[in-house]
Parts: C-alpha cells; sequence; structure tokens
C-alpha cells in the first residue's frame, strides 16, 4: 500500500471513529436518567470454562435409600454416582430458599450443555434491557458449573433448552416495598427439547425464577464422562413473606472495594434478598465522595484509593439492580459521625461535629473515636440537605431513606454546647428530637418538597416511650429494631402503631463472637451467632406482635474486626440461613430438621461455586453421609 492509501484509510478511519462516537455519545445523553439506560454494564467479555477435568477414578458412589443419600464404596457394582446428583434426586428439593407455593419436582433427569440453552424474553423496554442482563447472568453461572473444557463434545440427551420468560409489566423496573416479586417456574420434556416458562407480573419476578432454575441444574460428573444435568419436570410456585429482606454492611470501621460489595450483592441475589443496606460513614472514616460536598472524603476517608466515587455508587446500584437488589445509603447523624466532619472551620462554617476524636472516649460515646453532629450550629442543617439531596440523586432510591439515628451519647452534647442552649432543655431527648425534626425537614426539601414514604432509623432512646410518639411521626417513620429480641422494644413499637424492620442484635448481627478488639469497654458483643441460632430467630411468633406491622428483616454486619478478607465467611451461609427465613419462614421448634442442613449445605457449595468463601458448616464426613451426624 502506498503513503497516500494508507493516509487515506487511517482519514477514513478517522472519520468512521468520530461518528461512531458521536452516535454513541447521542445515544447516551438522549436518554433519560433512568439507570437502566447505562446498561449493559459489566458483563465478562467471554465466559471461559476454567475447570480442569479432574481425572481418577472415583472411591464413593453414593445411592438414595429412605429418602436419604447413602455413601458406598463404588466399584463394578455400584458405578460411581456423584452426591450431588443424588441428593438432587433424593426426597427433599435442594431449593433455597425454600419455595412458599407449590413445589412440584420430577425424578428424571436430562443431560445437556450450555451451548443448548435458548432464551426468549416476552417484554417490551424497559424491562427487556434487565431481563437481557439477567440471562448473560444465569448463563455465566451455568456455565461456571463446568468442570471439563471439552464437556460439549460429549453425547446429551436432548438437543435444546427453550427458556420463555414472559412478564406482564414492562414498565416496572424499580424494586419497591409493593413489588410484585411472585413468580412461577415450569419444567417439562417435549421430544427432543425441554420447555421452560417463568412467568411473573414484572421483571423481579423473572429474576427470582431464573435464580430458583439455576438451582435445578448442576455439573454430573460421572454421567457421559461429565455433563450438566436438569431436571426434566418441575414446577414452582413462589413468593417471599417479608417485602423487606435486607442486608447491612458497614465500610466505616474498615473500608471494603466496590469489588468486594460486588460479591456481597452476588450472594444475596443468589438467596433472594433484595436490600442492601450500606453503612457508608461512621464516625471513623468517610469514604464517599459526595459530588456537592469532597471535602468529607477529603477529610475522612483512610486513604486517596479508600473512597467511593460518584460513578462507583452508580455502577453498584446498577449491578445490584439487575440482581434483583436495591441500594439504601446511610449516612449515620446525629452520632456516629466525627471524622469527616472536621472541615467547618476552614470553610466559615462552624463546627460541624463535636467530641470528634475526643479522649477519654468512654466519657463521650460508645466506641473510639467519638463524634457528634453539632446541633447548635444551623449550617450544619444546610449540609445535610446538600448530602441528602446528593444521596437521592446517587442512588436513585426515595421510597427508603435511612437516616441512620442510633447512639446518641448526651454527655457529649452535655459537656459541648453553650449554657444558653443547654438552659432550653431540661432533658437533652428533646434536643435530639428538635434536632430530629430539623434534618426529617430538610430531607423532605431534599427530596423537592415530597415526603419519602419509608424513613428508617436505628431504635434508640428516641425511638422509646414517651420520646418516639413525640418527634417521629409513624406515617412514615420505620424502627430498625436491633436492641435484644427480649428487650420490650420491639413491641411497644408495634402496639404504639409504628412499622418495624427487624435486627435483634442477639440473633442478626452476625460481627459478633470475635473476642474484643480495644482493652476498655466490653467485647464487643459476644457470643457468635451460629447459622441455627440466625435461621430460629422467629420473633413475629410472639404474642402481640402484629406481623402486618413488620416490613421485614435486616442481617446486619458492622466492620471493626472484618474487612474484604474475611467478609464472605462472617455473612455465608448465615446470611443464607437468614434468606430463608425471611422468604419463608418455615415454621421451626429449636431443632432443626435433617433436610435444612442438607440443602444448605447445597447452597452454601453453590456460594462457594460463585467465588464467596463461604464458610464451612460442618466436617465434610457430615457431608458425605447425610443424617449421620444430627
Ligand atoms: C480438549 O480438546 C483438545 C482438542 O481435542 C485437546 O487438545 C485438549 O487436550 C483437551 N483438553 C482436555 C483438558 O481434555
Ligand atoms: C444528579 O446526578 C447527575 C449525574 O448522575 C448530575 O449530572 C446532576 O447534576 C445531579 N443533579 C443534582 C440535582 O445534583
Ligand atoms: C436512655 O435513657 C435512659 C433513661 O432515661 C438513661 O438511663 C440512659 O442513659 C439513656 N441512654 C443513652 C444512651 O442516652
Ligand atoms: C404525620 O404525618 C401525617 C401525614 O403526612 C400528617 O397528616 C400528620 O399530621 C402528621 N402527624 C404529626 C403529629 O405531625
Amino acid at each position: 500500500m502506498k503513503h497516500y492509501d494508507l493516509r487515506r484509510a487511517l482519514m477514513i478511519f478517522s472519520i468512521f471513529c468520530v461518528v461512531f462516537f458521536i452516535v454513541l455519545f447521542w445515544q447516551q445523553t438522549s436518554s433519560s436518567n433512568d439507570f437502566t439506560e447505562l446498561l449493559p454494564i459489566n458483563r465478562r467479555r467471554s465466559p471461559l470454562i476454567k475447570h480442569e477435568k479432574k481425572i481418577y477414578s472415583p472411591q464413593w458412589t453414593w445411592i438414595c435409600e429412605n429418602q436419604r443419600c447413602e455413601r458406598r464404596q463404588a466399584d463394578s457394582n455400584n458405578p460411581a454416582n456423584s452426591l450431588l446428583t443424588c441428593s438432587m434426586l433424593c426426597g427433599s428439593t435442594q431449593l433455597w430458599p425454600q419455595p412458599t407455593g407449590p413445589v412440584t419436582l420430577g425424578s428424571k433427569t436430562a443431560s445437556f450443555n450450555h451451548e443448548q440453552l435458548h432464551f426468549e424474553a416476552k417484554a417490551k423496554e424497559p424491562a427487556l434491557r434487565l431481563l437481557h442482563e439477567a440471562i448473560s447472568i444465569f448463563r455465566e453461572k451455568i456455565v461456571d458449573l463446568v468442570q471439563d473444557v471439552n464437556y460439549t463434545k460429549h453425547e446429551t440427551d436432548i438437543e435444546k433448552i427453550v427458556i420463555v420468560l414472559s412478564l406482564t409489566n414492562s414498565d416496572h423496573v424499580k424494586l419497591i416495598l409493593n413489588t410484585d416479586e411472585s413468580y412461577q417456574l415450569n419444567i417439562k420434556p417435549i421430544k427432543n427439547k425441554i420447555s421452560i416458562h417463568i412467568t411473573a407480573k414484572n421483571f423481579f419476578g423473572v429474576r427470582h425464577g431464573l435464580e430458583t432454575l439455576s438451582q435445578l441444574i448442576w455439573w454430573d460428573e460421572y454421567s457421559n464422562g461429565g455433563i450438566l444435568k436438569i431436571l426434566k419436570t418441575a414446577s414452582v410456585k413462589d413468593h417471599p413473606v417479608f417485602a423487606y429482606r435486607g442486608l447491612m454492611i458497614d465500610t466505616a470501621r474498615n473500608y471494603m472495594s466496590i469489588d468486594t460489595l460486588k460479591r456481597v450483592i452476588v450472594g444475596m441475589s443468589a438467596n433472594k434478598l433484595n436490600i442492601f443496606h450500606w453503612h457508608i460513614t461512621d464516625s471513623q472514616s468517610f469514604p464517599l465522595v459526595l459530588p456537592r460536598l469532597p471535602k468529607f472524603a477529603k477529610m475522612g476517608s483512610y486513604a486517596p484509593d479508600m473512597i467511593y466515587t460518584p460513578k462507583d455508587v452508580e455502577e453498584l446500584v446498577l449491578f445490584a439492580l439487575v440482581r434483583g437488589i436495591r441500594v439504601m445509603i446511610e449516612i449515620d447523624t446525629p452520632a456516629h459521625a466525627g471524622n469527616g466532619w472536621t472541615w467547618g472551620p476552614s470553610e466559615d462554617m462552624g463546627e460541624l461535629a463535636l467530641c470528634v476524636n475526643k479522649r477519654p472516649w468512654s466519657s463521650y460515646c460508645g466506641e473510639p473515636p467519638c463524634g457528634q453532629l453539632n446541633p447548635d450550629n444551623p449550617k450544619v442543617y444546610d449540609v445535610l440537605e446538600i448530602l441528602y439531596s446528593d444521596l437521592l440523586n446517587l442512588t436513585k432510591e426515595n421510597e427508603l431513606f435511612h437516616i441512620g439515628g442510633d447512639e446518641v451519647f448526651l454527655e457529649c452534647w452535655q459537656d459541648h454546647l453553650s449554657t444558653a442552649t443547654l438552659n432550653k432543655y431540661t432533658d437533652l431527648h428533646d434536643l435530639w428530637g428538635d434536632f430530629t425534626l430539623k434534618a426529617l425537614d430538610r430531607l423532605k426539601k431534599a427530596n423537592g418538597g415530597k415526603k419519602i414514604p419509608y424513613i428508617l432509623i436505628w431504635s434508640s432512646n428516641l425511638t422509646k416511650r414517651p420520646y418516639v410518639n413525640k418527634y417521629l411521626n409513624k406515617s412514615n417513620i420505620v424502627v430498625q429494631s436491633w436492641g435484644a429480641s427480649q428487650w420490650p422494644d420491639t413491641l411497644d413499637l408495634i402496639q404504639d402503631g409504628y412499622k418495624v424492620i427487624i435486627s435483634h442484635v442477639d440473633a442478626w448481627y452476625v460481627d459478633c463472637g470475635f473476642g474484643r478488639w480495644r482493652e476498655t469497654g466490653d467485647a464487643a458483643c459476644d457470643p457468635y451467632r451460629t447459622w441455627q441460632t440466625v435461621y430460629n430467630h422467629r420473633p413475629w411468633t410472639q404474642q402481640g406482635m402484629n406481623k402486618n406491622q413488620i416490613l421485614g428483616g435486616e442481617i446486619c454486619l458492622w466492620s471493626e474486626q472484618v474487612d474484604e478478607s474475611s467478609v464472605d465467611a462472617r455473612l455465608w451461609p448465615r446470611a443464607a440461613a437468614f434468606a430463608e427465613r425471611v422468604w419463608s419462614d418455615p415454621a421451626t421448634d429449636f431443632t432443626i430438621e435433617e433436610d435444612v442442613y442438607t440443602r444448605l449445605n447445597t447452597q452454601r457449595g453453590r456460594l462457594v461455586k460463585q467465588g464467596l468463601h463461604a464458610e464451612a458448616m460442618w466436617p465434610q464426613w457430615c457431608l458425605q453421609n447425610p443424617g449421620m451426624c444430627l
């Protein structure tokens, strides 16, 4: 090619590129600020089968006897049958969380490979693009089961699997508490193929259906030299018992990267949890870069790379949305606010927070370092309004909003406020109440004057009688009740007509049980909450607890003693146990049935398969010999 031709080719190429990017840009900017327009996101480039085939002759085989898989020596009389294949077909379903509607599962299987999966999405925009994301997530999950790169050459029982996904409301692409998350799943064989229908009212139901379908598919390492298997017939009807199925992560005591938070979201979606409560700041650090108040992160993050940018947040919100989860960010105030809130004086705005890092800490706060907003400084409320408005804009979440509100230490205010202020109050709880009313007023302003339907606040002295009725309007304040389950708090709130979310510390605080991290004060909250404790907690069965006022539950992980290197094991499988409690709410006495052990163990295996370092539940011998350890 001559120089001239080359130049011309380059020129044409450049023009092409420019036009391409203009079109791309135009397409982006001409769209509304609806998040779904940004899809697709973070799709893995090419799903690769990572696993090598195992080469050994198996020593064990499992056969189903009296609805239980029994381990036997594999030999010529007893050909190898994997434990997973056995348990998928032996008595219990291996579904988690257990569906609440009728379930019928056939006992015949079909072998197939992932190239035989075909999807039909019966939906319109905007649900359609979410559905396409959910389909690609599903595909990747199935491909991840495969343990032999060459298995597509193996013989299969069928030619194809057709999965038809249909939903009635294509406009419902924002998860709200009223979202109908129910779905139906049907699998049946027709000649050489398997026909699967998932139907639901909206995208979120269909997504749950896909999640359930993925649990009816597994890798059978022995059949046909290694192959994917599916049940040939199944029918499942399912819907959750509670609308609010939350998981809280604290990223202030210790920072966790966005990739780690994505792993949390992946685990949540596998267990049909639907609210990611992100306790993003505390008195220790403020890692969130607020678009209009960047000084917070500048003064408050642990390091320049230990931050969450607006882009990070938007990305996580989308990542969660396509997995049926919404993100609710909490910036805790007036207590649990110190580092990060220190820039007031340099901007001529006075002290925004008091007692910051003050010692001895035990005189001013519940754990070091201290910090509590300055209710006397009017600028604090201006800052709160901007902060709230940035949060609403970042997450687009304006049905639920968490204002924090826990563990105010009145001594901090008592020792630092002017006598004039202190003289106005005989009881400083009233100052706390006034602060809260002003903050709520700014929240409403930040939301364009519109009332937010569910404003969450941690339980505290302010949510006790008589303060609660004086300061918190039950029409839209929801109390997240975290006291011990034996405390009267939750019942009192219910009886006073409040809606609540349950996070009882003695059942659903999974950070507890790792000893003390300081020499003064109690070891935070020993003992360890076992998965059985998490699972068995059913406070709504208590006399007088009106279940209609309980929006749901939330499992909490505070991060004083956990960061991204151990977060998986803290959460899983205990958060999965919690998920079944709030999705299915099975009746239980205090001995958990064998079936729950088996199913939870299978679910734990799925999480491990997806790269989550879930904790082991028991010795592998117990897993290999179902029922023998109970
Ligand atoms: C897969 O097949 C290719 C080509 O047939 C072969 O070279 C390769 O060794 C096989 N890989 C495994 C893990 O069996
Ligand atoms: C909301 O965020 C978008 C970017 O996501 C930004 O362009 C817009 O200015 C923000 N609006 C307000 C009111 O802050
Ligand atoms: C809550 O109120 C009780 C009774 O008024 C008081 O004894 C207790 O110290 C208060 N707790 C906090 C954390 O302020
Ligand atoms: C609570 O909110 C409702 C609905 O906005 C309103 O009608 C009522 O007056 C409020 N109650 C109080 C005590 O402010």
